[in-house]
């Protein structure tokens, strides 16, 4: 074992794995879509960090506007003061945004983002003197891991020891053209009881829960009811913003708008942590009083952090100055291909893709779950041919940075294709 291996089993609890016969890999330099061990072993990153990355790891461009903006402000409270940096960003956010959204509230993750705008939610009813007690999420959603996140997100091992301290959701079936009309009424019966404070969806592609896709227009329909009876609803774009699902926010694909969207991930790059919870001016308004109580008391010491806002903004610029939305498109195009080639292979139980996510769901004992070892198969056999990935159970994933080359793209659909004539 190497003495970095050894210093970080001494010393470090990583998230999401069990540490016990854990097989941490220690990586020490990232350049564009690969990222190399301590051994100078090369590897695709196939599923973008964690989905964080866009543009390739340590981009020279971003990497300088890090730089500059480091050596001109790290950070400033951003309670009572504001910078250069964050201004930029929230003018550029809040018009690539749908047109409704008109402010953004910084925080630090894709978890944080969300706790924002449930707290949000809670208090623009408190503040208009009406108690809703109730919140909707879709089956099989994932928002994070803080409390009121987790307790939005669907029921199951991740949250299982939990359960007893979380808040009842109404949970509803993902929208599909064949679930429409019955949904579509229950939503609206829900809707009726003027007890639901707010609707929040993983728009188009729930990925934790296993890239499970759903219908653009079905979901539409659901946000219109709630902008309908006035209920707020929650687009978390955690992970489908940034250009993943083709389109700049999954959203785009939506006629009707949410009040609220939370982003994070590829917001800057892959680069710095950072959470953003954009909102309408109707949800805005219900905090603007000279009713002290009516302020919405909630921030975090990094809050609106100057390095994370100037990579942003460096990520940004990089979608307005380089072949970013051709290379999305031709990714969405390979992507689309290999599902259709690989979904009628023997080993493959489902195979789906939006956008530039791409999911193969394997053949397996059991049902498909986070749980389902079979993920630690494909993991292993890949990584000997110098891929990383994350498998969801047996789910295999590929979302790589837009800057991926076709035939690293090609090799990464080869050797899925290959992990299956050994089954
Ligand atoms: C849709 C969605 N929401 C929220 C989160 C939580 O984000 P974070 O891990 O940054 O807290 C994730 C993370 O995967 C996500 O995919």
């Amino acid at each position: 074992m190497s003495k970095l291996k050894e210093l970080d089993k001494k010393y470090i609890w990583h998230p999401f794995d069990q540490m016990k016969g854990a097989d941490i890999i220690p990586i020490v330099k990232g350049e564009g879509s690969y990222v190399f061990d301590e051994d100078g072993k090369k590897y695709i990153d196939g599923f973008s960090s964690w989905w964080v990355n866009t543009h390739g790891h340590a981009h020279p461009y971003i990497a300088k506007k890090l730089s500059d903006q480091a050596s001109t402000l790290e950070h400033v409270a951003f309670g009572g003061f504001t910078h250069p940096s964050a201004v930029r960003l929230s003018e550029r956010l809040v018009n690539i945004l749908p047109q409704k959204i008109e402010k953004v509230f910084f925080s630090d993750n894709g978890s944080t983002a969300n706790e924002v705008a449930l707290k949000m939610s809670i208090q623009y009813w408190f503040n208009k003197g009406e108690k809703r007690n109730r919140f909707i999420s879709l089956k099989g959603d994932y928002h994070g891991d803080t409390f009121g996140s987790m307790s939005l997100t669907a029921r199951g091992g991740f949250n299982e020891p939990f359960e007893r301290f979380m808040f009842d959701v109404d949970f509803i079936d993902i929208p599909t053209e064949e679930n429409r009309i019955e949904l579509l009424t229950q939503f609206e019966l829900l809707l009726k009881t003027n007890d639901i404070a707010a609707f929040i969806f993983e728009p188009i592609v729930q990925g934790a829960g296993g890239m499970i896709m759903h219908s653009p227009e079905v979901l539409s329909e659901l946000i219109g009811l709630c902008n309908q009876y006035g209920v707020i609803a929650i687009s978390d774009e955690v992970f489908t913003g940034f250009g993943r699902t083709g389109k700049m926010f999954a959203i785009d694909h939506c006629e009707n708008k949410p009040d609220i969207v939370c982003l994070s991930k590829g917001i800057t790059g892959g680069f710095m942590a950072m959470g953003i919870t954009a909102v309408s001016d109707k949800i805005y308004q219900a905090f603007y009083s000279d009713d002290k109580g009516k302020t919405f008391l909630h921030g975090h010491s990094y809050t609106g952090n100057a390095l994370a806002c100037s990579v942003a903004n460096a990520s940004l610029d990089l979608f307005e100055k380089e072949d970013v939305w051709q290379n999305i498109d031709s990714i969405s195009k390979m992507q689309s291909e290999f599902v259709r080639l690989i979904a009628a292979h023997s080993g493959v139980r489902a195979a789906r893709s939006f956008g530039t996510i791409a999911a193969v769901e394997l053949e397996s004992d059991g049902v498909s779950s986070y749980f389902n070892s079979k993920g630690k198969e494909v993991y292993k056999f890949l990584l000997e041919k110098g891929i990383i990935l994350r498998p969801l159970g047996n789910v295999i994933v590929l979302i790589p940075p837009y800057c991926i080359t076709r035939k690293d793209l090609n090799y990464l659909h080869n050797s899925i294709e290959e992990y299956l004539v050994t089954q």
